[in-house]
């Protein structure tokens, strides 16, 4: 199976996973449902449910489970909607006050702003309650601690000591002098965070060894931080309206961005270097999927 094609089998499962996880949704509870399922399913590229899955499927054949498995999809979903309620969080007015997300209005400007912010909390809230349901029914076994591990895993990385704190930092450094510490610390947590965390916690979930497990942490760093400066990139330039997101949105509101602090020919070759470096650590694993990943990021157009 090549590339293409393995990660359309990862996002169509994960699609499945994510369409039976929201759906219902009474008489009261129908807009904010709406509203989920809106930027849930508007085209996002499941860059961090596949990574985890690919993560899965690398640590064999120490796993017991694969990728395919319900859970691991589970979990991987899961991941996704702490991603999405990122995202309808980050685009609203008090942050980055963009009106346009994977080409079409970002959440508040469908919803309003007040349902799309109780839309990322029910998403994040509903991210813990599979995780946790997956612990509770544990493996084949009768075990559950892989997938408590895996969950605190994606806990942490998601909250003040990863991700929020990230974004905290991204939100105070707008229009105020930084440096390259500060840049480091919002790129390694708003972003690297999550993704290595994805990788982490797939190994985890499989029963990975050591080895394999210390890769991931920093294979999945040096690829997070490549991922945010390629979004940098993306909002720099004219290649950015195809992104789907307002372009320019960066320097609108005053953010340090990797191409402030370095000059946009750093920013290019660091973004290649990392993601080099990201590959050569899967592929001595023989992760060669995940290796592909790191190309195929670096060329991304969105
Ligand atoms: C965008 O993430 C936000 C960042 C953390 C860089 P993605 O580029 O993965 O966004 P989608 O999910 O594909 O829209
Ligand atoms: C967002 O970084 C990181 C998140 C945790 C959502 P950006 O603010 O640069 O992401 P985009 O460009 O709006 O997707
Ligand atoms: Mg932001
Ligand atoms: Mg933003
Ligand atoms: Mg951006």
């Amino acid at each position: 199976m090549d590339f293409d094609e393995k990660m359309s089998e990862y996002a169509a499962s994960v699609n499945a996973a994510l369409d039976a996880i929201i759906s219902g949704g009474g008489e009261r509870t129908g807009e904010l449902t709406e509203a989920m399922r809106y930027s849930v399913f508007a085209g996002g590229k499941r860059v961090r449910p596949a990574l985890f899955l690919a993560a899965v499927d690398a640590a064999k054949p120490a796993a017991t489970e694969t990728a395919a498995s319900e859970a691991a999809v589970r979990f991987a979903a899961a991941i996704e909607l702490i991603h999405v309620y990122s995202l309808i969080h980050d685009d609203l007015p008090a942050m980055d006050d963009d009106d346009f997300r994977r080409g079409r209005p970002s959440n508040h400007k469908a919803f309003g702003e007040a349902m799309a912010i109780l839309a990322g909390d029910a998403l994040l809230n509903l991210a813990y309650e599979v995780m946790a349901a997956e612990v509770k029914a544990g493996f084949s076994d009768g075990s559950s601690e892989r997938k408590a591990a895996a969950a605190l895993e994606i806990a942490g990385a998601a909250g003040r000591f990863g991700m929020i704190g990230g974004q905290a930092a991204d939100i105070l450094s707008e229009n105020r002098p930084t440096d390259k510490d500060d840049l480091l610390y919002i790129h390694a947590n708003k972003t690297a965070a999550l993704i290595r965390a994805s990788l982490t916690a797939g190994a985890i979930f499989a029963g990975a060894g050591d080895e394999f497990i210390a890769v991931t942490r920093e294979a999945g760093f040096k690829f997070g931080v490549a991922f945010q400066i390629k979004d940098d990139l993306l909002d720099l330039t004219a290649e950015g309206e195809a992104a789907g997101k307002t372009v320019g949105s960066d320097a609108r509101k005053g953010k340090v961005t990797y191409i402030t602090v370095f000059g946009k020919e750093k920013a290019v070759r660091d973004c290649e270097e990392l993601s080099l470096e990201a590959g050569g650590l899967f592929k001595s694993v023989g992760a060669f999927f995940l290796e592909r990943m790191t190309e195929r990021a670096l060329e991304r157009k969105v």
